[in-house]
């Protein structure tokens, strides 16, 4: 019937999890296609939190398949223990209902030795990944050296590639990182072959599924991990993960065309986060980041890092709505901003004294740039039981088309609040309104 990507348009957890939730009440497919397990989306249904690091976030609609695609990266262990806990509470979690690619990308107990190791050199200018070996597993994806799931089918020759394998990694480790960890044969093939016993019922073929679902007209949705300003190649490099993480990710992630999709929907607070470190222009070193920190509970859901607050950045939001082709934003935890005084918007960049027209490429640059702010009257009521657009105070409805009419994009979606329910429409939410009924 038709399909949408959702996306994150800033530096990721802009509450993609809870908007997928919410999206896919009556979709019949819904396909994570990039990022791994350093992924953490969160769902809010009837005061039951549910976090989720590989299953897609539809698992709590009965009837939507989960499908992970060929461009993600998962660690078995990580996805094993989700379905277990899934199953706990009830979730169908069988190889019907859950589906892993058969080209998706293994991350094994070297790839996350090998990430911890470079991030103790790196010292001072350490990246902060999430340490879950995602960059390692891309890395041997891209020089062909990678273990892939439909491998677990034959593990004889696994496991004579594997002690190849873990004899280099070892040595590199060594030798050229000067790390003490080993990882041993023992621990490596201990993950293997429970993956064989366990997930080898899952595996399948996304492109394939994906192609018969669209020819049967299905409703599908494509969920992003990680956001815009994290993309390996578009975004802040080098404090990027290592997978592309727009929307162009949708086709080789799922092994799809461009004309499998019909809606880009991009994700973003209406202020800024980043976990992790690397520039950040608008953000908030004071009281007021605190604020946003404490009220928002903005602290990482894989690592549990706080996470740095700041102002909304409509320089990198037009970037993030070229680099995707989002048709409409969903802005998220508008809730969090009642009570500031002042609000403010980020409008231009200046880098030595000059207006700039995008986001610097060096980080050196994005460093230095000189945001130009817009400011706002804030508001002191509390939000989170707004339903419809004119519950919004006029102060909140002026933000919003404000910062639609800055960045050149619709807005369809508002959330104020984490519950699936604390959600709403705006005037540019058509095509959203539609996908749901
Ligand atoms: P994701 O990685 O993009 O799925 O986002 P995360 O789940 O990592 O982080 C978003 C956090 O904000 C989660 O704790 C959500 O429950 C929460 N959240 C999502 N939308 C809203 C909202 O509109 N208001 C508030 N207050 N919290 C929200
Ligand atoms: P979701 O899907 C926020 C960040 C890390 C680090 C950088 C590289 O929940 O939005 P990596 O482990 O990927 O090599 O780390 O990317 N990062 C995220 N930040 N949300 C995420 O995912 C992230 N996944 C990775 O903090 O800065
Ligand atoms: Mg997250």
């Amino acid at each position: 019937m038709s399909s949408l990507v959702v996306v994150g348009a800033q530096w990721g957890d802009e509450g993609k999890g809870k908007l997928v939730d919410y999206l896919t009440s009556n979709a019949d497919l819904v396909i994570r296609f990039q990022g791994g397990n350093n992924a953490g989306h969160t769902l809010n249904v009837d005061g039951v939190e549910t976090k989720l690091r590989l299953i897609p976030s539809g698992i709590l609609h009965d009837g939507t398949q989960c499908l992970i695609g060929a461009g993600v990266v998962f660690n078995s262990e990580v996805l094993l223990s989700e379905m277990g806990q899934l199953a706990d509470v009830g979730k169908k979690v069988d190889p019907s209902r859950i589906v892993l690619d058969r080209d998706a990308h293994l991350i094994l107990p070297y790839h996350e030795a090998i990430d911890m190791a470079r991030e103790e050199r790196r010292g001072k200018d350490k990246i902060g990944t999430t340490g879950r070996g995602i960059g390692p597993t891309y890395e041997d994806r891209a020089n062909r050296s990678g273990v892939r799931a439909a491998e677990l089918l034959k593990l004889d020759e696994l496991r004579v590639k594997l002690e190849k394998t873990i004899e280099e990694k070892n040595l590199y480790l060594r030798t050229v990182l000067e790390s003490e960890r080993q990882v041993t044969w023992d621990e490596v093939w201990g993950v293997v072959e429970r993956a064989a016993e366990r997930l080898v019922p899952h595996l399948g073929n996304v492109s394939l599924m994906l192609h018969e679902a669209r020819l049967a007209e299905k409703r599908i949705v494509f969920e992003g991990a990680q956001g815009t300003l994290l993309d390996q190649m578009h975004g802040t490099v080098p404090f990027v993960t290592s997978s592309n993480t727009i929307s162009g990710a949708v086709l080789t992630g799922c092994g799809t065309g461009p004309r499998s999709i019909d809606h880009i929907l991009g994700v973003a607070k209406a202020y800024c986060t980043r976990v992790g470190s690397g520039p950040f222009p608008t953000e908030l070193e004071d009281a007021t980041g605190d604020f946003l920190r404490e009220k928002g509970g903005e602290f990482g859901t894989v690592t549990g890092r706080p996470r740095r607050c700041g102002w909304f950045d409509a320089v990198a939001m037009k970037r993030a709505v070229r680099l995707n082709g989002i048709d409409s934003l969903a802005i998220t935890k508008l809730d969090v901003l009642s009570g500031v005084e002042k609000l403010q918007i980020c409008i231009n960049y200046h880098l030595n004294g000059e207006k700039v027209d995008d986001v610097p490429s060096l980080a050196s640059d994005l460093e230095s740039v000189e945001p130009e702010y817009l400011t706002f009257d804030g508001w002191e009521a509390d939000l989170t039981q707004a339903r419809k657009w004119h519950h919004l105070p006029q102060e909140a409805r002026f933000y919003l088309s404000t910062l639609s009419e800055i960045v050149g994009c619709p807005i369809s979606v508002v959330s104020v609040g984490p519950e699936r329910q604390s959600t709403l429409f705006s005037s540019g939410g058509n095509f959203i309104r539609n996908f749901l009924v």
